[in-house]
């Protein structure tokens, strides 16, 4: 377990890294370790021995894609502990090749649904589903930043990155169509997005439902989480699961809720042509042709999730065919993904300049013009950095770089002035959810590192 070695200073006080002028551009003169202390000590206040929670008590567990992005902020400070919370979350990978979306490895009976209620029957018990797999496009960051140590530790998880991208593509898309399902909204990691809401509207709850006391709105406002309605049908889909075994075929075919998330579909497309990268650089030759067609297939996927409506990638529920009519984060994912016709592409950036222009900070989770957005409520209008940082890498990587550079700014404006909490008002700024939160910190802390790495880059 790491020692924390300085005291925590408290969000709010932390000190200001970057000078902000008049026209929101950045000084980047200020940037020294000093200012990465109170991230660092977050961080290393969340590790409980070999894999980090994303907050106390909140959530006490190992979460996937959380512990993916709190990886690449490690990795700045402390290269094998990064490591090691990749080969910790890798080693709660079911046989089939899921990595599961939380892995249990200690009781807390302060958490709700804690592993009595998925009952996967693993070791270590974890839940019955997955979470938006960035793991390989996280890996492929650090041997890209790193050295030759870097690339003995990727190479030794080579095989698994590429057993848990042949569970998704087989598992989450049994009929290959290109087009990934998600078999509950918590797959999706926006967790209670009105996205959901079309696939949600029929799901029964049955009249014999579990009994179960909820624990999130014991430590966090109950107008920032979801409904006790939504709650019901969440866990409606969980018992679904559980009694069948999590049997993911099954599940798929008949289970109550599947529908297309820009978001998964987005974030697998990239991790897949990182990890084709991922092998030509480790001399996985075997691989890349299966690697491949993934990466054909799910671009074909992608044409059904483009909402003509709006001019936009949506939400599409799968069943139904029935289109969410909003353009959220996940969309705006699009780029990170190089998904759509140059045409398809213009229309997601003229998106993104109205929703920044709507709101102060980017980006939100919700359509701010759109009559359901809610400022604070969970994934409903709020900003997530993690979603931020990879909105900004696609934004920069498809040639929109006075964008990406509004979104990195809107990050470091947040953290600086709201400290590193789980969710951002894009209206106002005010920190939400659970405070000192791990992705946080490290987003911003790979960010500032990025930042310095590209200032001796300009100056030398
Ligand atoms: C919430 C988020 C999910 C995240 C988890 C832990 O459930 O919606 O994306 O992984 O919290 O931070």
């Amino acid at each position: 377990m790491f020692v924390v070695d300085t005291p925590l200073q408290g969000g709010n006080d932390m000190p200001q890294c970057f000078d902000f002028k008049a026209d929101g551009t950045v000084h980047r003169e200020h940037l020294t370790a000093e200012h990465q202390q109170t991230p660092i000590n977050i961080i290393k206040n969340n590790d409980r021995g070999g894999y980090t929670v994303p907050t106390n008590r909140l959530y006490p567990y190992q979460w996937n894609w959380d512990s993916g992005f709190t990886a690449l902020g490690i990795w700045h400070f402390s290269k094998w502990r990064a490591w090691l919370e990749i080969t910790s979350l890798l080693g709660a990978q079911w046989e089939d090749g899921m990595v599961p979306h939380i892995i249990f490895r200690r009781n807390d009976p302060d958490y709700f649904p804690g592993p009595d209620v998925w009952k996967t029957n693993t070791q270590p018990p974890t839940s019955g589903h997955s979470q938006p797999p960035v793991l390989a496009s996280i890996v492929l960051q650090m041997v890209r930043m790193g050295s030759n140590y870097d690339k003995k530790k990727a190479k030794q998880i080579f095989s698994r990155l590429m057993s848990y991208h042949r569970w998704f593509a087989t598992n989450r898309d049994p009929l290959g169509t290109g087009i990934i399902g998600i078999i509950h909204p918590w797959e999706s990691g926006r967790d209670n997005c009105p996205d959901w809401d079309i696939g949600l509207k029929s799901v029964d709850v049955p009249d014999d439902l579990m009994h179960y006391q909820r624990r999130d709105t014991s430590h966090v406002d109950v107008n920032q989480r979801p409904t006790q309605e939504q709650y019901d049908k969440f866990i409606a889909i969980v018992e679904f699961g559980q009694k069948a075994g999590w049997n993911h075929k099954l599940i798929h075919n008949d289970g109550p809720f599947l529908m297309a998330d820009p978001g998964v579909q987005f974030i697998f497309l990239r991790a897949n042509k990182d990890l084709f990268e991922l092998a030509q650089l480790l001399d996985f030759t075997d691989e890349l042709k299966e690697i491949q067609d993934w990466i054909e297939l799910l671009t074909k996927g992608c044409e059904w999730l483009w909402n003509d409506s709006i001019g936009s990638y949506c939400a599409r529920d799968i069943k139904s065919g029935t289109f969410s009519n909003a353009t959220t984060n996940a969309s705006m994912l699009s780029f990170f993904a190089g998904a759509g016709s140059k045409v398809q592409k213009e229309s997601m950036a003229h998106h993104c300049n109205r929703i920044l222009s709507a709101c102060s900070y980017g980006m939100p989770s919700w359509d701010p013009q759109h009559e359901e957005f809610e400022s604070k409520r969970y994934w409903r209008g709020p900003v997530w950095l993690v979603m931020n940082h990879m909105i900004a890498i696609g934004l920069q990587d498809s040639g929109e770089s006075g964008l990406a550079e509004r979104i990195r700014n809107d990050t470091y404006r947040l953290v600086e002035n709201n400290g590193m909490a789980e969710y951002f008002d894009p209206l106002d700024g005010t920190g939400l959810g659970g405070m000192n939160f791990s992705w946080t910190a490290a987003i911003y802390l790979n960010q500032c590192n990025d930042e310095v790495a590209n200032t001796l880059d300009t100056t030398q």
